[in-house]
């Protein structure tokens, strides 16, 4: 079951095969009328991903008929609570060849994939369930609704923190005006955008490990050299091609109730700040501002929004 190593070129084609329409039913459908269980396929087993199938795996009529990772390595964990579940290095391989077999797909693989993958899955009638940030670009974000839409398809973003209490709370108490209309917001993270970075530009090539399938793991990202303890695993955030800064790391997060609070809608005008950048990293402390309208919770014909990162904080 485990893929071969793909070139860039056969990915682009197979890419473009498989979106040409090889396996279109629904499968909400099916998984309603034919079925008893869930058979959920899952694209990123560790990290995140462990944490994802790991709770998902909890309900009784879930079953998992697929796990694909780019790292042999890493299905150790996934292995271990579900042995037996066939293995792929390739989300196409395991969706083409898994077709009927699969209800919904788990994405919890690095940003820049996110969008190609369930964009192929959704494609396949699957319901999908998808890591924060939805996607490494507003426009993917944006052909996901329309194709979740038009399919009707059940989806959910993996900002889990969006059910716990307190947030609840938080944005039940502003709705109900505890606090009277809001005059500003303040939102902060001590994370920034160059925190896993040792160096600011592009390290030298290495041998890609025998484990990593190094051309799935960059996917639809722009070619580069493998380079150990730089992207993969996880501090791939940092760069621009692949992650989304520490603003697209945790303002789905934290950003989100106040979304829910206030009820705002898009900015007027954005300004950025921040403490330098290139055109490889995600800068490191910023501040951003947004100026939204204003809406029934809030006090002016305005209100704003500051985002800051890296350390910085509000003025007391
Ligand atoms: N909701 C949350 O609280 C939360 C927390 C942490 C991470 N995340 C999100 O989860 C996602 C994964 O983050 P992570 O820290 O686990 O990253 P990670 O680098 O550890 O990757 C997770 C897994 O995906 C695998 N992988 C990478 N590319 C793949 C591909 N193309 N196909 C199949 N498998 C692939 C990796 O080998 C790894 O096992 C990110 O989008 C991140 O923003 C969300």
């Amino acid at each position: 079951m485990q893929s071969n190593f793909l070139t860039r070129r056969s990915f682009v084609s197979n890419t473009a095969a498989i979106a040409a329409g090889t396996i279109v039913a629904p499968a909400f459908v099916r998984a309603q009328t034919l079925r008893q269980e869930l058979h959920v396929a899952c694209v990123g087993v560790n990290g995140m991903g462990w944490s994802d199938l790991s709770s998902v795996g909890k309900h009784a009529k879930v079953k998992f008929v697929g796990f694909c990772d780019i790292d042999q390595n890493r299905f150790n964990l996934a292995d271990q609570a579900y042995p037996g579940t066939p293995h792929f290095a390739d989300y196409r391989e395991m969706l083409t060849e898994l077709g009927d077999q699969v209800d919904a797909v788990i994405v919890s693989t690095p940003d820049h994939m996110h969008a190609p993958i369930a964009m192929m899955a959704m494609k396949n009638g699957k319901h999908v369930y998808c890591q924060k940030p939805l996607t490494h670009t507003v426009w993917e974000s944006r052909q996901m609704r329309l194709l979740a839409q038009q399919k009707n398809l059940t989806t959910q973003m993996g900002n889990q923190i969006h059910s716990a209490a307190p947030y609840r709370l938080g944005v039940q108490l502003i709705r109900k005006g505890t606090i009277g209309k809001v005059k500003e917001v303040h939102s902060w993270v001590g994370v920034h955008g160059q925190q896993y970075s040792v160096r600011k530009d592009r390290p030298n090539p290495a041998a890609v490990p025998n484990h990593v399938h190094w051309d799935l793991w960059l996917g639809a990202a722009p070619e580069r050299p493998f380079s150990p303890d730089v992207y993969h695993p996880f501090k791939w955030r940092d760069w621009q091609d692949f992650g989304s800064g520490a603003l697209g790391d945790f303002g789905c997060h934290l950003l989100d109730p106040v979304f829910g609070a206030l009820d705002l809608t898009s900015p007027l005008s954005v300004v950025a700040e921040h403490g330098g950048t290139n055109l490889e990293l995600w800068p490191g402390p910023e501040t951003v501002t947004y100026t939204f309208p204003g809406t029934s919770r809030t006090a002016g014909e305005t209100i704003r929004v500051t985002w800051r990162d890296g350390g910085l904080q509000p003025p007391i």
